[in-house]
């Protein structure tokens, strides 16, 4: 591909982008279970686009000189800091994402704490970005496995975790693949007895678990009303139904946020003061997020938060309904995973798939099944009924089938993936049914199988061949 001599006129621009799109998931119509969040509200997404738009050319670069940014960042914060149980002192930042929130929560508790060698204390459900951070700012994660029962994070596991280099703990609201809230009262109060902050993930449930409680679930106490929670992130590009791009980081305390920060005066140009990661930022995602919230308001995501609901108790209920399925946990948020003692997983995903929907296979862990991950929102109540019936026949179906060679299983299980080199672990890849240019093979529970029998540091290692075979400029990326 090379940029067109002349350039092209804008149907034809728009053409060819439709005719990109139309491979992807569907963004809206409620059969996609992970990944995107859908409101079922047209008026909110065209507001959000229109808005989105309009702000584009604005850089968040600098707030001194987009006065609208500013005044959009610190009412968006308030928003969610009174959400959250913020008090007078609660302050924050908006950002890209979880990720981000979560790298700048991790590099303030690591500023904060200014120890060589820093470690962050980890159930093993966290978020992966966690790691990242971890990995991106030089700490050390110190991973702690959960009650394998309820998937919840166990304090006495947390707290015989802690060491003199400990800077930071950290508790999900909800974690991600179970969709349940960790005890995050008590993980606090550990933070407060030890002199350690304590951060809580609400990126995916921080928005919606307070509608949750309001609509009659128990959600265990989780934000920062609780003593000992220092931080806490949300992400308005999940539940708040903004576009993506949309997440806020909140502080108990200014002190706290000031270790976020950055600023750089050792050069020749501007003067560098930057709140979060990026630096030249689009306000689009801010203003879009700000309209958003003022346009549904607190009646609308009520609303949206009983559709949600009704979809989530409907899609558990029904499961118990299906022999040989069930649901790992008992979900306080709209995150339920399916695992199977009778039929492999990852075969009913390839299914499900073949009819039209998209469920998330999780891989096992450590002594975790493996499971169908489904992330529900507002537009899923219209389709949950459909979607039952199609899991109890996919389950019938696929009784019997195995989506990975046991040989090549137990071959790969083997494998140390520290003595393999990046030339070998090619060739692991057409194991997998993966070649250079040939596409995606339209099933994956063959792959899925495999990256599971394998050590994680030998699955991150394939993974990471796999996406430079995807990210191939000019051919040879493999596609759908
Ligand atoms: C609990 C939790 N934390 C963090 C993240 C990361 O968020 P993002 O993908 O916006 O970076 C996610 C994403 O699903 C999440 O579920």
């Amino acid at each position: 591909m090379t940029l067109p001599a002349t350039g092209l006129p804008r149907h034809e621009v728009l053409a060819r982008l439709g005719q990109l799109r139309s491979r992807d998931l569907a963004a809206r119509g409620g059969r996609t279970f992970a990944y995107v969040y859908d409101p079922d509200r047209p008026d909110i997404d065209a507001l959000g686009h229109e808005v989105y738009a309009s702000f584009l050319d604005v850089n968040g670069l600098d707030p001194t000189v987009f006065p609208s940014l500013l005044a959009m960042e610190n009412d968006v914060v308030a928003i969610a800091a009174a959400h959250l149980g913020g008090g007078p002192g609660t302050v924050g930042s908006f950002t890209s994402g979880g990720t981000e929130s979560i790298i700048l929560a991790v590099k303030a508790a690591r500023d904060r704490a200014g120890l060589d060698r820093p470690q962050v204390v980890l159930p093993v459900t966290a978020h992966a970005a966690f790691q990242k951070a971890c990995h991106y700012l030089g700490l050390e994660p110190v991973l702690v496995d959960v009650d394998p029962t309820t998937f919840r994070a166990v304090p006495a596991l947390v707290e015989a975790a802690i060491t003199d280099r400990t800077v930071l703990l950290v508790a999900s609201a909800a974690s991600y693949a179970h969709g349940v809230v960790d005890p995050v009262e008590q993980i606090a109060a550990l933070g407060l007895e030890r002199g350690l902050p304590v951060h809580v993930d609400g990126c995916i449930g921080g928005w919606l678990l307070p509608y949750f409680a309001r609509l009659g679930v128990e959600v265990p106490r989780f934000d920062l009303s609780v003593p000992g929670v220092t931080s806490l992130s949300v992400d308005l590009h999940k539940y708040a139904y903004a576009p993506k791009g949309a997440s806020v980081v909140l502080y108990d305390d200014a002190g706290l946020r000031r270790k976020q920060y950055y600023a750089c005066a050792d050069w020749t140009g501007y003067t560098m003061v930057n709140a979060t990661v990026q630096s030249t930022k689009s306000g689009g995602p801010l203003a879009a997020a700000w309209a958003v919230l003022h346009a549904v308001g607190d009646d609308g995501y009520v609303e949206l938060a009983r559709k949600t609901l009704t979809a989530t108790q409907r899609l558990v209920e029904g499961v118990a309904l299906i022999p040989g399925l069930r649901v790992l946990g008992q979900p306080e948020m709209a995150l339920v995973a399916l695992a199977s003692d009778d039929v492999d997983v990852f075969v009913v995903c390839d299914e499900m798939a073949a009819r039209g929907w998209y469920v998330q296979a999780q891989l096992g862990y450590r002594d975790l099944p493996a499971s169908i991950h489904l992330t529900l929102t507002a537009s899923s109540e219209a389709v949950v009924d459909a979607l039952l019936a199609d899991l109890a026949a996919c389950v019938e179906d696929v009784r019997g089938v195995t989506g990975g060679d046991p040989e090549l299983l137990a071959a790969v299980a083997g494998l140390d993936p520290e003595a393999l080199g990046d030339d070998v672990l090619g060739t692991l890849l057409p194991l997998a049914g993966i070649e250079p240019g040939a596409g995606l093979p339209d099933r994956m529970a063959g792959i899925n199988a495999l990256l599971e029998a394998m050590p994680p540091r030998l699955r991150e290692r394939l993974l990471v061949e796999f996406l430079g075979l995807l990210f191939t400029p000019g051919g040879g990326h493999a596609q759908r």
